[in-house]
């Protein structure tokens, strides 16, 4: 499948490594390739520089995002939330319509000093985006965890669970099989239903910051006892 990735961070970096190991075509997108190549400093989050990364995969291909859409048969967002919309924009709403589209972004705010969301508790990221490109099929997933273990879920030891949400079951079906791709048992993925539960979906993520906070390390996920 012919995979676009907005995004050269952790998140898109990850992604695109376990979904080119899975057999998939992936581009990543980024705003200026030439300057994204250019990159010789680790990024804000102490990444090494792109480059750096991609020496190590050139199978995979570097564009501009007003480039990787139009034949892309999925694109993930692995953009900062705060610039998602505009780097869809780029992709083109035309390029987007009909298409799975997997918001792994999260609304985060960081101007208060403490981690917060800039989206209210009746909205969400995943929804803007919905009502912004009505044609695309939005599905929310891999939001509520580290990049690394989005891709190496065998690393944490039993059933723990990546959330999905959206209102097209056909594109969450594709999901489900790109997640199964990444190493996700299917008794592991757990359908919430329509797109507005990204809504506690991102706001997990105040809770998660604890968690990492607490724990020293974000190689943890979410589990729940039931009956
Ligand atoms: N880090 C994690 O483990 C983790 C886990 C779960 C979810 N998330 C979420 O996943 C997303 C990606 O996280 P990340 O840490 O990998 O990367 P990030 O630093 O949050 O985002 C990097 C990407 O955002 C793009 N970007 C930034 N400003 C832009 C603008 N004005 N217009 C268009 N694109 C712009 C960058 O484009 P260029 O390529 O052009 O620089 C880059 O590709 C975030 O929303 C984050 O909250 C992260």
């Amino acid at each position: 499948m012919r995979i676009a990735i907005l995004g050269t961070g952790m998140v898109g970096r990850a992604l695109a490594e376990g979904l080119a190991a899975a057999g998939h075509d992936v581009v990543i997108g980024t705003r200026d390739p030439d300057e994204t190549m250019g990159r010789t400093e680790p990024d804000r989050m102490g990444n090494p520089p792109f480059p750096q990364w991609h020496a190590g995969h050139a199978d995979i291909e570097l564009a501009a995002q007003t480039d990787v859409g139009s034949d892309a048969e999925v694109v993930v967002n692995a953009t900062s939330g705060a610039a998602t919309l505009e780097a869809l924009e780029a992709v083109g709403e035309e390029a987007l319509g009909g298409k799975p589209l997997v918001d792994v972004a999260n609304p985060l705010e960081f101007s208060t000093g403490r981690l917060a969301l800039f989206t209210p508790s009746t909205d969400s990221l995943a929804e803007r985006i919905q009502r912004t490109f009505p044609d695309a099929r939005v599905v929310k997933a891999l939001n509520t965890m580290n990049a690394s273990v989005m891709i190496s879920p065998s690393d944490l030891p039993g059933d723990h669970l990546v959330p999905i949400a959206g209102d097209d079951e056909e594109a969450k079906a594709t999901v489900r099989s790109l997640l199964a791709d990444l190493g996700w048992r299917e008794e592991q993925v757990l359908d919430l239903g329509a797109l507005t539960a990204a809504r506690g979906m991102e706001a997990w993520l105040l809770l998660w910051i604890d968690l990492l906070q607490t724990l020293g390390t974000p190689q943890f996920n979410l589990s729940l006892s039931r009956r």
